[in-house]
């Protein structure tokens, strides 16, 4: 049997969050609805996070209440505290991922707060998720390096999600915000965190501003992990790294998983219209070269998500 990869697409979350101009919520849904057509399970949504903080995303509920939820897809949303873990409930989300980070800096900049309190306010979050049946991950940022306080120790990030995995998270998303990291760090660190949980539980989440995010995605594949994030058109950035780009684009993840002969269940050729339309909408350049080469191949363009 071909072993499968789950690709978790954060192009409407971590890619419209860090859009100069605020994407009305028409194309945030439509551009979910659409996703939602070409194999994707895994969808983040939004955020309910602060309006002052993020004002990208401020419209969380009206995009919840608009998608079209269809079977066998779940839509995460991003959940700070408890104030968003209400919100959240109310706008029926079925599964939510809160964050915090492998550095100090970072988890002040980033939500005006310490790691060890961002964890505490996670408490009564994921026992509120608990409650309702709702899945959480748990996302690290900066586990390769921040953009404030330059190196962070892998020790960290493995103390970090030990408390994450501790606290109920089950899953955790390891992200390096920057894309500074190169293939053998990330190796490293993957290795250390998984020697003290379940692999299966562990997902990579790599922006690519050095170019290294492919590579760093094989690396931890020959390690045996088999969640990756990504964003379709290689949208985003984080409002709080500056400099940091988008994250992997989706496409080329797909074209190389399936290069690989791991199965996603994503239709390349969809996802790459996808990418195509959204960056229409955004005038914002695509960044997928999977994308942009499958685009060019396409003799016929098919209406594929009328
Ligand atoms: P704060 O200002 O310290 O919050 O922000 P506070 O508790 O002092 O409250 C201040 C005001 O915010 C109050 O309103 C609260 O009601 C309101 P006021 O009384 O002044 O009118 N507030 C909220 N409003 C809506 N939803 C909420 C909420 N909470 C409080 N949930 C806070 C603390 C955490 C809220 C803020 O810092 C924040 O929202 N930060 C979010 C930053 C963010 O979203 N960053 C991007 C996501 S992380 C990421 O992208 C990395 C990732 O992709 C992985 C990687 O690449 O590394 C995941
Ligand atoms: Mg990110």
């Amino acid at each position: 049997m071909t072993e499968r990869v789950k690709v978790v697409e954060v192009g409407a979350r971590d890619g419209l969050q860090n859009e100069s101009s605020i994407v009305p919520a028409y194309i945030k849904q439509e551009l979910i609805r659409r996703l939602g057509l070409t194999g994707l399970q895994v969808i983040e949504a939004t955020s309910f996070v602060s309006q002052e903080w993020v004002p990208q995303l401020a419209d969380a509920e009206e995009v919840m209440a608009a998608i079209k939820r269809r079977e066998g897809v779940r839509y995460p949303v991003l959940v700070p505290n408890e104030y968003g873990m209400r919100r959240a409930l109310a706008a029926e989300a079925r599964e939510i991922a809160v964050f915090t980070a492998a550095s100090e800096q970072f988890s002040q900049n980033n939500t005006n707060c310490s790691i060890a309190e961002s964890i505490r306010r996670f408490q009564p979050v994921i026992a509120q998720a608990r409650e309702h049946g709702i899945l959480v991950r748990g996302y690290i940022s900066c586990v390769l390096g921040c953009p404030y306080q330059g190196k962070v120790p892998v020790s960290k990030v493995v103390a970090v999600a030990t408390e994450l995995r501790e606290l109920g998270c089950d899953e955790i998303s390891l992200g390096d915000t920057i894309g500074i990291g190169t293939p053998h760090q990330a190796r490293d660190m993957l290795r250390a965190v998984a020697s003290e949980m379940e692999i299966s539980r562990l997902a990579v989440h790599f922006h690519d501003t050095y170019g290294q995010a492919l590579a760093n995605i094989l690396a931890c594949l020959e390690q045996g992990v088999r969640i990756t994030d990504s964003s379709v058109a290689g949208l985003g950035g984080c409002p709080y790294a500056r400099g940091a780009t988008g994250n992997v684009a989706t496409e080329d993840v797909v074209y190389m998983l399936h290069g690989l002969g791991f199965e996603t269940g994503i239709d390349l050729d969809m996802l790459a219209e996808v990418g195509a339309w959204i960056t229409r909408q955004l005038s914002r350049p695509n960044t997928s070269r999977a994308g942009l080469a499958r685009l060019a191949n396409m003799p016929i363009k098919p209406k594929m998500f009328a």
